[in-house]
């Protein structure tokens, strides 16, 4: 309706993006997406087991329709995710007998082998209209020594898939396409660390890697804002751009509590909080090209499921689709008590 656009505040600043599934091109949610976000990703549709349940068969229907909206409506994309741990099938990780890989040589080869063609078909169809892409996903795990998370992929490649990933995605997808390494925590300072050692010595060795994506899943106690500022500041000492992948902010403390109803004070402390957020964003404006919401309406949200069903209003808009204190925060903060 009347109100201002998220992407006419922001949009000159950073790009403003929201995560969406295929039927939210649609009707109103279609309607609210476009109005407020110059930005897109899937919130599913383009994870490997989406788009290559199984070898060789491509499902593009959904994916093409998130990308057919955004091109229709001007909005950029960002894919989300060529590599991951999670949402894979498990006919990745079989041998060629069918049988779960063990770490041999030939399966290192054998894995390699599909991870290229999987970049390949994925980049061959999005080239040039996805400018921006998450090409591994979560791949750090602080509790490990090495920092590295113990995957399939880790398990039967060592390292060796994260640079291939990059590789192949930069030959395929075209010199324009802008390559990130995505994962959450990223403002926890051993996480971080780990981080930033490994992007470190990949662009050492030539890997081309142009940002980090901080998922920012976080919660209205913690963290704070000053560690994910000194996040973005420390890779952009690196000279990598950075983006904002999958915001959002729970309300709960802890992984057990459970409300009826939320207070409308827990809604105003949010908005206040998501304001000092883009505040800081805005701040670094030269250092963040994307700020992306993991979700547009409260009652299309993750949370709502994970890591126990109950009820969480982490997103900007409600369950109706109207604007929250927390979208007023970022419009006009004179509307928030
Ligand atoms: O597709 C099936 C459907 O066929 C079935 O009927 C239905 C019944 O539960 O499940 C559907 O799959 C669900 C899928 O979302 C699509 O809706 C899965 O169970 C569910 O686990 C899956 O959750 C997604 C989650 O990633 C999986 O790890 C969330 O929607 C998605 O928001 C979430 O996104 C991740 C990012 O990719 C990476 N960072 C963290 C973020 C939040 O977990």
């Amino acid at each position: 309706k009347d109100i201002p656009s998220l992407h006419g505040l922001y949009g000159g600043q950073f790009s403003i993006g929201t995560a969406i599934e295929a039927f939210q091109t649609e009707g109103a949610y279609g309607e609210l997406v476009q109005k407020h976000f110059n930005s897109v990703v899937a919130g599913n549709a383009m994870k490997p087991i989406s788009l290559q349940p199984s070898e060789g068969q491509f499902h593009w229907e959904e994916a093409d329709q998130i990308v057919q909206f955004a091109r229709q409506h001007g909005l950029e994309i960002r894919f989300h995710t060529l590599v991951w741990h999670n949402q894979t099938g498990d006919w990745m990780f079989k041998d060629k007998n069918g049988q779960p890989m063990t770490p041999t040589a030939e399966n290192k080869k054998l894995l390699l082998d599909r991870l290229e063609t999987h970049i390949r078909a994925v980049a061959a169809r999005y080239k040039n209209v996805i400018t921006d892409w998450d090409v591994v996903n979560e791949v750090i795990d602080p509790d490990q020594p090495d920092g590295m998370r113990r995957s399939k992929w880790y398990q039967i490649t060592g390292t060796d898939y994260i640079e291939k990933a990059f590789r192949v995605t930069r030959e395929a997808a075209g010199p324009n396409a802008r390559l990130f390494i995505n994962d959450y925590n990223t403002h926890e300072p051993k996480k971080r660390d780990f981080l930033y050692n490994l992007v470190r010595d990949l662009l050492a060795k030539g890997v081309p890697i142009d940002g980090v994506g901080h998922q920012s899943h976080i919660r209205l106690e913690f963290p704070a804002i000053s560690e994910i500022e000194q996040s973005i500041e420390k890779f952009a000492s690196l000279g990598l751009d950075n983006q904002i992948t999958e915001l959002d902010m729970g309300l709960y403390s802890n992984d057990t509590d459970r409300y009826e109803t939320i207070p409308e004070s827990m809604l105003i402390r949010q908005a206040h909080r998501y304001r000092a957020l883009f505040d800081m964003f805005s701040r670094q404006q030269n250092h963040i090209s994307n700020v992306t919401i993991w979700g547009t309406d409260d009652g299309n949200t993750w949370l709502s499921t994970f890591p126990i069903a109950r009820l969480d209003k982490p997103l900007l808009f409600d369950e109706r689709l109207k604007a929250k204190y927390a979208y007023w925060a970022l419009a006009d903060s004179s509307k928030v008590p």
